[in-house]
Parts: C-alpha cells; sequence; structure tokens
C-alpha cells in the first residue's frame, strides 16, 4: 500500500518544512501528548551512524513509541545475500515506519516501493540525507531568521557527501545562495548542478578574489545563484572586463554560514582517499569578515574542522546535533498523521515518467545506484527529461538521480530503432505518450530484442580527410599566433570528436613549436569523470589543472551553443582559467547562446532539419575522415 514516505528532500514542500520546524519548536508538547504510543520504528542501518540513528531512536521513545533494530546489518539476513525489496517487506510486519540507511545509492527508493509501511531514508549512499538537511536547516533559521538570501559556504568534499545535495536543493528552494569550495577532486557532481539550473534556475559563477581560499584551502569559491541575465556572454571568453563584472558582483559577500564536511573517504577508491583536503581552524576564527560567519558540521569530523572552534560562539555544530531530536520527532509526528496519504510520483518540472516496455534497457551508469547492484530489487523506470545540455533527451534515474543521455530511441510496434536527435523530439513526445517508446544504450540491445535500423536521407560529402587536416592546420597556426604563454596553453576536446581533433590539434602544435602540450578531454553527458587526462598519460601527473591556464576548447560541429555552454560551465565549475577559446571544425550558424568560436575550420550554414556528421578514422576504423551532410527523415514518415 502506498503511504507517504521521506526518501528525497524533494517530498516535502516548503510550507511542510515549515510545518515541521513550528513542531519542533513545540516538542515538548509533542512529547507529553505521547503522539507516538502504539507505534513501532523499524531502525535498519547498512552503514555505521551515531547521530542519525541514536537521535531517531530517541526521538520515537520520547513521542511514546518503541524502536526495533538490529543492531548490526551485517548480523541480519542481509549478509546471507537477502534483496533489499525482501527485507523491506518483511520487516513491514514489524513495525509502521522504517528509517533506512544503506551505501547504495537509490536504495532507500527501492525499498519504499516494496515497503507496506512508511519509510524514511537516514541516508542513501552518496545521494541524500534529507533528515539531515532538516536539521541543518532548522539550525540556520534559528541563528539567522529567514533562510531568503543568505549566503552559505559548502566545503569540503562535495561530490560524495549525501548532506550536501540534499542541503544545496533545499537552500535553493528557499531562495539562499551557495558558495562552493570543493576539495580538488570533489566538486558537485554534474546531474546535482543539471537540477539546480533545470528547477531552480541556479548557475555557478566564480567568486571574487582570494576572500575565501586564503583561509581555507587553495580551492576555487565558486558562487551558485539564481541565474543573471548575460551570464552566458560572460562565459564565453575570460577578459578583464569580465573578470571584474563577475568581482563586482561578488565580490564583499557577507557570509552567513560556513558548512565544513567530511572527506567520505568509504566512497573512494585507493588515489583519491589521500591527497590534500581543506580545513578550517583558528585563521578562519580570526577574520574579521568572518565575525559572523557560524560554523556547521553534520559530524563526524576528522581533522577538518579544528577543535579551536568548539569554544567560539560560531561553532555551532553541537548544537546543530542536538536539533537531531526535536527535528526527528516533529517528522515522525508529521507523517503519522499522513500515513495514509501518499504524495503522487515525484517529478522534476516538466518532465515525464518512462517505464521500459522490454525487460532489458537503459542502464544507470552510476555504478553506485542500486539498479545496477540490485536490479531484481527496483524496476526500468526513469524520467525523460527533455531540453537538456546540448539539446539531448536526458534519462534521470528514478533511484540515484543521475542523469545520462538518450543514445537509441525505438518504436514498439514498427520495430525500428534510429538515434536521438532534436529533430525526433515530438515523434519520441508522441511514442511515449502512446505507451510505444522503447530506448535502448546499444545497437546490439535493440537488434536482439528484434528491432531494425531506420534509414536517413541522402548523404552529401562536405569536407574530404585532405580539407580536415587543412583545416586543422590552420586552427593551430591561428592558436599559436595567438598565444602569448605557451606554458599555460592546455587543449582541451569535448568528447568525442572534440577530443580527437584536440589531440591533432595538438600534435600540429607540437610539430610547429618542438614541444609538447597537455591535452584532456571533457565529458559532457556522463555518470563517471568529466575531465581526463589525455596527454601527458602519466596517470601519478593527477588531475589536470584548469586554474590560470590559456584553453583551447575544441568540438567538432557548433550549431545550437548549447554543448559548448555546458563545456563551459564545467570547466568554471572546477577553477577559474586565464582564458577559454573556441576552435570548432563546423560552424553551422544559427546560434541559440551568444557564442562565437575563435577559431573555425570551415562555416556550413545548415537547416535544423539537416545533421552534420564528422567521421574521424581513429573513431571509425577502416575508413576515411570526411564531413557529411545529411536530412533526417522521421521515422514516422513512409520512406
Ligand atoms: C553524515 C552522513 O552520514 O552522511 N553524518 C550524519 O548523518 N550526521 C555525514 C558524514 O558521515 O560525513
Amino acid at each position: 500500500m502506498a503511504s507517504r514516505n521521506l526518501v528525497s528532500i524533494a517530498d516535502l514542500t516548503n510550507g511542510e518544512i515549515e510545518e515541521i520546524f513550528e513542531l519542533a519548536d513545540a516538542a515538548e508538547k509533542l512529547r507529553s501528548e505521547k503522539v507516538g504510543s502504539g507505534k513501532i520504528m523499524a531502525t535498519l542501518f547498512y552503514e555505521p551512524s551515531t547521530r542519525t540513528r541514536l537521535s531517531f531512536e530517541s526521538s520515537m521513545q520520547r513521542l511514546g513509541g518503541t524502536v526495533i533494530s538490529c543492531s548490526d546489518m551485517q548480523a541480519s539476513s542481509a549478509a546471507k545475500g537477502e534483496s533489499v525489496a525482501d527485507t523491506a517487506k518483511v520487516v513491514s510486519s514489524y513495525a509502521d515506519v522504517l528509517v533506512v540507511r544503506h551505501y547504495w545509492d537509490g536504495a532507500v527508493q527501492a525499498m519504499a516501493e516494496h515497503a507496506d509501511v512508511q519509510v524514511i531514508n537516514a541516508g542513501d549512499g552518496g545521494h541524500e540525507h534529507p533528515t539531515q538537511t532538516l536539521c541543518d536547516l532548522y539550525t540556520l533559521r534559528k541563528e539567522k531568521g529567514a533562510l531568503k538570501g543568505l549566503n552559505v559556504v559548502i566545503c569540503g568534499d562535495l561530490k560524495n557527501g549525501r548532506t550536501i545535495h540534499s542541503l544545496v536543493y533545499a537552500l535553493a528552494r528557499f531562495g539562499a545562495n551557495v558558495v562552493t569550495l570543493a576539495a580538488a577532486g570533489m566538486e558537485l557532481p554534474q546531474y546535482v548542478l543539471e537540477r539546480l539550473e533545470r528547477e531552480f534556475q541556479y548557475t555557478l559563477a566564480p567568486v571574487a578574489g582570494g576572500d575565501l581560499s586564503a583561509v581555507v584551502t587553495e580551492s576555487d569559491a565558486l558562487y551558485l545563484t539564481p541565474k543573471q541575465p548575460h551570464q552566458l556572454a560572460l562565459f564565453t571568453q575570460v577578459d578583464n572586463t569580465i573578470q571584474s563584472h563577475l568581482t563586482s558582483r561578488v565580490s564583499g559577500l557577507r557570509y552567513d554560514a560556513f558548512y565544513m564536511t567530511r572527506k567520505q573517504k568509504e566512497r573512494m577508491k585507493g588515489v583519491a582517499a589521500g591527497g590534500s583536503y581543506p580545513t578550517i581552524g583558528s585563521k578562519f576564527l580570526n577574520e574579521r569578515r568572518f565575525k559572523d560567519t557560524v560554523v556547521m558540521h553534520p559530524l563526524p569530523r576528522v581533522d577538518e574542522l579544528s577543535p579551536e572552534v568548539d569554544k567560539d560562539r560560531r561553532g555551532i555544530y553541537f548544537q546543530q546535533a542536538a536539533y537531531g531530536v526535536p527535528i526527528r520527532m516533529a517528522l515522525l509526528h508529521f507523517l503519522f498523521e499522513r500515513q495514509r496519504q501518499p504524495k503522487p510520483l515525484k517529478s522534476v518540472k516538466g518532465a515525464a515518467i518512462f517505464e521500459n516496455p522490454h525487460a532489458v534497457g537503459p542502464h544507470c551508469p552510476n555504478a553506485k545506484c542500486i539498479t545496477v547492484n540490485e536490479p531484481g530489487s527496483t524496476r526500468l523506470r526513469f524520467e525523460l527529461l527533455a531540453e537538456g545540455p546540448a539539446g539531448a533527451l536526458i534519462l534521470r534515474c528514478f533511484y540515484c538521480d543521475h542523469r545520462f543521455k538518450v543514445q537509441l530511441v525505438g518504436h514498439k510496434t514498427s520495430k525500428r530503432y534510429c538515434p536521438y536527435d532534436i529533430t525526433l523530439d515530438e515523434t519520441v513526445r508522441q511514442w511515449l505518450n502512446s505507451g510505444e517508446l522503447a530506448i535502448f544504450d546499444s545497437i546490439k540491445q535493440a537488434e536482439e530484442l528484434g528491432y531494425e535500423p531506420h534509414k536517413s536521407g541522402p548523404q552529401r560529402a562536405i569536407m574530404n580527410d585532405r580539407e580536415i587536416q587543412m583545416a586543422v592546420r590552420q586552427m593551430s597556426d591561428q592558436i599559436i599566433h595567438d598565444c602569448d604563454d605557451p606554458d599555460r596553453l592546455l587543449v582541451l576536446g569535448i568528447r568525442t570528436n572534440g577530443s580527437l581533433i584536440g589531440q591533432r590539434i595538438a600534435a600540429q602544435l607540437q610539430q610547429m613549436q618542438q614541444r609538447k602540450f597537455e591535452v584532456g578531454e571533457l565529458e559532457i553527458f556522463g555518470a563517471g569523470e568529466d575531465l581526463r587526462r589525455i596527454r601527458p598519460a602519466d596517470a601519478e601527473l593527477g588531475p589536470i589543472q584548469l586554474r590560470d591556464r590559456s584553453i583551447i576548447l575544441v568540438d567538432d560541429v557548433i550549431h545550437t551553443g548549447r554543448t559548448v555552454k555546458t563545456a563551459l560551465s564545467m570547466i568554471f565549475r572546477s577553477a577559474r582559467p586565464r582564458s577559454v577559446r573556441l576552435a570548432v571544425l563546423i560552424d553551422r550558424g544559427h546560434r541559440e547562446m551568444p557564442l562565437k568560436p575563435n577559431y573555425v575550420g570551415k562555416h556550413i550554414p545548415s537547416a535544423d532539419h539537416e545533421r552534420v556528421r564528422v567521421q574521424l578514422g581513429a573513431a571509425e576504423p577502416n575508413s576515411r575522415d570526411s564531413v557529411v551532410i545529411y536530412s533526417i527523415v522521421s521515422p514516422n514518415e513512409k520512406q
């Protein structure tokens, strides 16, 4: 039976969060009225916990209810291989509410689908931790009054810290601004940024000078704030006027709170677990501009937060932990009151729910997702989001929230498939509405289900291998001509073709200059590593540094400009380069964004329904380099 759960912070409206805060203010009343009397809570913690678990258990007892628990899930049937689905089903007959912490992203959503009672997420992998966010917001509100307009610095492991993800969504919803100060390689993941932009129109901008980095770390601070007009234009070139504009916009920021987090070592492999990490201590406390900045931490802390801060009035993390009890009492009462009032399936604004019509279909690319690790407890269910980066059609994993690009779409009745293209937007919508849409990860998957490929219109060659080579040479000449500091030069290609062209440009530059140049690759839509080192390939060198570099961003074709826009925001998310220049092999014109490439191989004005395909030998063996143009024949039309 469906019931009201708390899996994501998105399950609560702002009004409901305010209501929970009011209940928390009156926690003593809830206690004396014993509003939880007769209820049983089961705590299922597959990962260690002190605060979350004990404060939940204490809350339930204070409400007059009782608690059952497995002291260690390794001592439960989970150790014998029981699925989360079965555990949820079974424990539902022993308790009225399940409080679950699990190491896989999305595991609590899966359990909520199988449980017959209410389920609360006490942290699922690196995904979300909504009840911690309730404590955080409550603490902030108590300290600072309203949340709207506050500037909150989040610092540390923004990639794996689940408390951070729930917190930034909530701060955006309440209209607070966020300054990110990530440890190297631990920036906010792309899926979180994509959601912030899609749902709350929040984008990142660099923060002024050494305001924060001086007292905290070497990493660059970035400001997450509601979108400003013209911000895209700002990103197209980084010159002094733009820098000063940005600087004036965010310099002299009032920092209301500093939210520090621990490095989530348990979610990292090998090298990443070592390395430097920001810390906060006396230096921070002595800076005048932080005199009213409260310091928060979800705890436990390791070395990142010095005990010196404990004695200072601004260190409020123990109070923050103490609020765990009134907040969780309030939450339990709030949920019990709504036991039989399920919320409709939560859905991102403008998204459609997609269930694959076949037993096999697209896979979430997040290796830590429950759908990958325990597919039997989940369904092939996604949200379809239109208008993704570069006009892509995006699938959002219903469990872990990761987003990835639709590669191949199929029509269930005619059993045809083709690569997704923006011109198929309308067609795909119709198929979705009539329940005939299928989505595949690979041609193999489609063909194994008996689908056949669609044909496209006739092709016309517009560049051959020799012309492509000439274009690369001519762009490389211009790049060197404009370059005043070759030591800072970094060629950054957009995967896949942009990266291949970038590598050819770098090889050309090397020939002309008799020296090596660094090359990197950006992955626009994938759940894995966004930024990869290509050359020098030495893994020992660590992540590619973007800070203060003169970046040549390379792509094969520019049309709407969306891909480049996304690439630029990814670059600025991790650091502030000295400049970014854009090189493209083909410029198709018709930009949606105010972007102008600095280096163009060939201008080919072309219509929307046309496609330009760049084929590069290295990507497709046995074929010569070429650029072809052709029309899309809608799979609906008779051929
Ligand atoms: C956090 C968690 O488990 O995500 N702890 C908590 O619930 N207060 C933070 C952490 O473990 O770093």
